[in-house]
């Protein structure tokens, strides 16, 4: 290890900052951020340090670097160089090592006797990540798939979680216990509830918990179910938060739609089942889905079910949630990049656009026996862009339906298939031409239908 990594206090501490460019109001930012009393000395400061100026957070000395207006300052706790001019840092460098406070050059290691890390700050949660100096651009890389993994919200985590500490360690003096008890806690709804700022309901499941605890010996089983979109095919379409979910599920049950490649990002022990539906062949129906996972989380279990696109568009998603309120589960809603949203934009046109369309609508191709019947007479004065989904069999009463209520023939119209997946396929047509565009190209499912003028666009956008 080249360098201890410690966290220093440095609240009200006065420290200094030689340069008045942007990597001196860089560092002065984290100076700022720490809480210190920031002194900066250079003749002249550019944007950055002037906005800290205007803010009232720096005190500035409008000086060259020497050893007499140091003499008028009161002694830093740190300082930091980072002027262009070689001279000035290595003054202040000796000037420093004369006078033992810890300095930095900025970009010059040789000359450092701290160095600043790159930070994922999650106030009072704070990541330090260092090469040695090595490569500030490794360290900012790492700190970026950092950022990515770690919730926006563990500050508040933190600081709930550092009230309530005393008295976890009143209610279970056994250290074993204790452990048990926050392992149990941080692996479950808990901490989303927490991180979202939905304190109260976080509060409420960790006072459970310590009840729970304080009568038993045990916790409460946290068996839950994420019910995570998984989006409409390219695997890097998934949300953080539907990875970090997933990857903390011991089973994961997932449909056709989903990519194979995010089931893969489960844990390795996680146990996949396959609950996929084909028309008409059905392999779990949808009543044992639910029930499945109210079993699975009955026992304690960390489900996820990822579902293709949105779970709640056209996903039964708010089905199985209804369940699983009825049954007493604890479940999260991840939303997911709906197809419509995908499979449009990589498809080389928007939803809506300020001269073509100013609504959307999304409509099953599909209906369930007993449901209302699609208004086409709406549908076609809306002007909305229309996106059909589990269109491709019923298109021709589409077409019919559009066309009967006085849609011009006219209206492009856009068939993707397997959209967004490396696999896609965008076959533009008119309404007039529809059914017989998806008959003559073989049309695979899955494949969404557009209607509308929007779809022109795309010649702009794609070249
Ligand atoms: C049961 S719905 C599920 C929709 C999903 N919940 C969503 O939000 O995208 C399935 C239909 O979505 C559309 N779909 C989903 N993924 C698609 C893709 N990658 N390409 C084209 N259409 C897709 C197809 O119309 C398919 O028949």
């Amino acid at each position: 290890m080249d360098y201890l990594p410690i966290f220093v206090d440095i609240k009200n501490q006065p420290c200094l900052i030689v340069g008045g460019g942007a990597v001196a109001a860089r560092k002065a930012d984290l100076f700022i951020k720490a809480g210190a009393k920031v002194t900066v000395v250079a003749p002249e400061l550019k944007t950055e340090m002037k906005h800290h100026l205007a803010e009232g957070l720096i005190t500035w000395h409008p000086a060259e670097f020497s050893t007499a207006v140091m003499e008028r300052l009161t002694t830093p706790k740190y300082v930091i160089s980072a002027t262009d001019d070689q001279a000035v840092n290595q003054a202040v460098y000796h000037y420093c090592q004369a006078h033992h406070i810890p300095v930095n050059v900025a970009d010059q290691t040789e000359y450092c006797d701290f160095i600043l890390p790159a930070i994922v700050d999650r106030s009072p949660v704070t990541i330090a990540v260092s090469t040695g100096g090595r490569s500030p651009i490794l360290a900012r890389l790492m700190k970026a798939r950092l950022e990515s993994l770690i919730p926006a919200g563990f500050g508040s985590l933190a600081g709930l979680l550092g009230r309530y500490r005393q008295q976890v360690k009143k209610s279970l003096p056994s250290p074993g216990a204790r452990k048990a008890f926050w392992e149990t806690l941080l692996q479950s709804a808990f901490v989303d509830k927490a991180a979202q700022g939905r304190s109260e309901e976080a509060e409420s499941i960790l006072k459970a918990q310590i009840k729970q605890v304080e009568i038993s010996g045990q916790p409460l089983p946290t068996g839950e179910v994420y019910l995570i979109g998984a989006g409409p095919g390219d695997p890097d379409l998934m949300t953080f938060k539907g990875l970090r979910l997933l990857q903390q599920a011991d089973v994961i049950l997932y449909d056709r739609l989903v990519a194979p490649e995010i089931v893969e990002m489960a844990r390795r022990e996680a146990e996949r089942i396959y609950v996929g539906k084909k028309d008409k062949a059905h392999l779990l129906p949808q009543g044992d889905i639910s029930l499945l996972m109210v079993k699975l989380a009955k026992e304690g279990k960390r489900v996820a079910r990822l579902k293709g696109g949105d779970p709640y568009i056209f996903g039964r998603g708010a089905e199985e949630a209804e369940v699983l309120v009825a049954n007493k589960v604890p479940f999260e809603v991840v939303p997911g990049i709906t197809a419509a949203a995908g499979c449009s934009a990589y498809a080389g046109f928007p939803l809506t656009h300020r001269e073509f369309s100013q609504s959307v609508a999304l409509i099953t191709g599909h209906q369930q026996e007993g449901a209302n019947e699609v208004d086409y007479g709406r549908l076609a004065q809306s002007g909305d862009t229309m996106v059909f989904y589990m269109g491709v069999k019923n298109a021709p009463k589409i077409q019919q339906g559009l066309l009967a209520h006085g849609l011009s023939a006219e209206t492009p119209a856009a068939i993707i298939e397997k959209g967004t997946t490396a696999n896609q396929r965008v076959v533009i047509t008119s309404l007039a031409e529809l059914s017989e565009t998806i008959a003559s190209s073989h049309i695979k499912p899955p494949a969404l239908l557009v209607v509308g003028e929007v779809i022109n666009v795309r010649e702009r956008l794609v070249k």
